[in-house]
């Protein structure tokens, strides 16, 4: 079985069918890429997945589950977790602290805190947010402001706060949207180190063809909802459907 599966997914606005009958499938461990030109609906697919918006037809199954029509709150619960853009950091907090209260509101729901927890869970919550901001590398950060990190580790702090879950599968939008070179090469790394180590599912949606091409085990391509190439890097890569899609006929 596989971890994620889409059938028939479908979502309209108004009479614009942003994803259109997508059926595909994340398997256990892989890192799966969806890439597709802009406006192809590839946000929206997300969106469908973590429950932050409604789909007009179709399913959804996380492990077997039916998780259709849960909540972005109750689908954190089942195991997915999306990385957000910075809205979610606190900037007054420390880096500790984001990631601590991203590890509490996951156990108990946002921010409805049980002050009577016991002791001992506070300690396995320290030690989740330890773990996960060692796979991100601000373990040594731990105790700055968030606010003033700069912009590379605000998105990694990001990614420790939807890895705070404990996810089986880790959504990701553009991780690297706006990050300078040496910023992405060391977002792409991590990425990586991610599925290696902490043997995460990954899917994740990014625009720049050398990353996916080299971090995606499978890729899904959308055009205007739907999808028209879906397999490993190679096969995509031949499809003569996504050269067009993309460049117009000229070769990728
Ligand atoms: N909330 C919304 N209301 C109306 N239309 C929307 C909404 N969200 C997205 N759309 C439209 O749905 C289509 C798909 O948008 P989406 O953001 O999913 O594309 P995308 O593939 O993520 O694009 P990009 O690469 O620019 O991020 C676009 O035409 C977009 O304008
Ligand atoms: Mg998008």
């Amino acid at each position: 079985m596989s971890l994620l599966e889409t059938d028939g997914l479908t979502k309209q606005f108004g009479g614009l069918v942003a994803v259109d009958d997508v059926s595909f499938a994340v398997e256990r461990g892989e890192t799966r890429a969806v890439i597709g030109p802009n406006g192809a609906g590839k946000s929206t697919l997300i969106n469908c997945i973590t429950g932050a918006l409604e789909p007009t037809a179709g399913t959804v199954q996380f492990d077997g589950e039916d998780i259709t029509d849960t909540s972005p709150h109750e689908t954190v619960q089942t195991g997915i977790s999306k990385s957000f853009q910075t809205a979610s950091i606190f900037p007054n907090m420390t880096v500790r602290e984001n990631v601590e209260i991203a590890a509490l509101a996951a156990e108990h729901g946002s921010f409805r805190f049980n002050f009577l927890k016991r002791l001992s869970d506070f300690s396995a919550v320290h030690e989740t947010a330890d773990e996960m901001m060692d796979a991100v590398d601000l373990l040594g950060d731990a105790g700055v402001e968030a606010g003033s990190l700069p912009y590379g580790d605000k998105r990694r702090l990001e990614i420790a706060i939807a890895l705070a879950s404990e996810p089986e599968l880790l959504l990701m939008d553009e991780p690297t949207a706006g990050m300078s070179p040496d910023e992405t090469a060391d977002t792409v790394d991590l990425v990586e180190r991610l599925q290696e180590e902490l043997g995460l599912t990954i899917l994740i949606v990014e625009h720049d063809m050398e990353i996916i091409f080299r971090i995606a085990d499978r890729i899904l391509v959308l055009n205007r909802g739907q999808v028209i190439a879906d397999g490993t890097p190679e096969e995509v890569q031949e499809s003569e459907q996504v050269q067009e899609a993309y460049l117009g006929g000229v070769e990728l």
